[in-house]
């Protein structure tokens, strides 16, 4: 089958203005649009720029619009897409630096904010042995633990795209991940964090995050959890 793919190209360095550029190609319905932009990349023009590292739906390096919609390109097949006219834009919300590539660092420094790894001072338990917790204990942040910092939740987000104070989904689902651990004890400083005018209060529960996660985690639900235990001071 053939396919036309209107990417949207802009090299700052060179370019005043953003601009799309159209490739006709043969694909097969089973090719991923990950495929495609090695096509294009490989046999029609060696300056487009996109991120990928894994292929498989695992590094979350490869978050783009794909006619629209926030998706990684490595899980989004041909066939599954009903058209052969297929548009491929960068996030929105975040810097282009080249082509389909964005500045994630405003992402990142939304994450690092929350404080995403475990805290514990207490000694660890005698004889080499592990905090131990029930499988209940686990599996009440099990969902959070999915996430692979994509940021296409983020990026989905209109509250995200409208002021650029909000932490955004992402990083309230990393502090999600670790509030809700028995074995941690950063919670009440996550929480504080996360209670501030950039946290999650200003979630409007829009749900574009839960509708786009490649994990299917269920990011609403978590912030309002989050949101819940800073109006409660309840953990449970
Ligand atoms: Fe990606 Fe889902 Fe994690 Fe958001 S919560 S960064 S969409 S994996
Ligand atoms: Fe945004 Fe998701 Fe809330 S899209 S407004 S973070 S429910
Ligand atoms: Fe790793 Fe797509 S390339 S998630």
């Amino acid at each position: 089958m053939q396919v036309t793919l209107k990417i949207f190209r802009y090299n700052p360095e060179k370019d005043s203005a953003p601009h799309y550029e159209t490739y006709t190609l043969e694909a097969e319905p089973t090719d991923r649009v990950l495929d495609l932009l090695e096509k294009v990349k490989s046999y029609h023009d060696g300056t487009l720029a996109f991120r990928r590292s894994c292929a498989h739906g695992v590094c979350g390096s490869d978050a783009m619009r794909i006619n629209g919609v926030n998706r990684l390109a490595c899980k989004v097949l041909v066939k599954d897409l009903g058209t052969t006219n297929i548009t491929i834009e960068p996030l929105l919300g975040l810097k282009v630096v080249k082509d389909l590539i964005v500045d994630m660092e405003p992402f990142f420094e939304n994450y690092r904010k929350v404080l995403p790894y475990f805290i514990n001072d207490e000694p660890p338990p005698p004889d080499g042995r592990e905090r131990l917790q029930t499988p209940e204990e686990r599996e009440r942040f099990d969902d959070t633990t999915k996430c692979i910092l994509c940021g296409v939740c983020t990026t989905s987000c209109p509250t995200f795209w409208a002021d650029g104070q909000y932490f955004g989904p992402a990083a309230i689902v990393n502090a999600h991940r670790f509030i809700f651990d028995s074995r941690d004890r950063g919670a009440q400083q996550r929480l504080e964090i996360l209670a501030q005018d950039s946290g999650v209060f200003r979630c409007r529960t829009a749900f574009s995050c839960t509708e786009a996660c490649p994990r299917e985690i269920q990011i609403t639900k978590a912030i309002a959890e989050v949101k819940r235990a800073i109006l409660t001071g309840r953990l449970d």
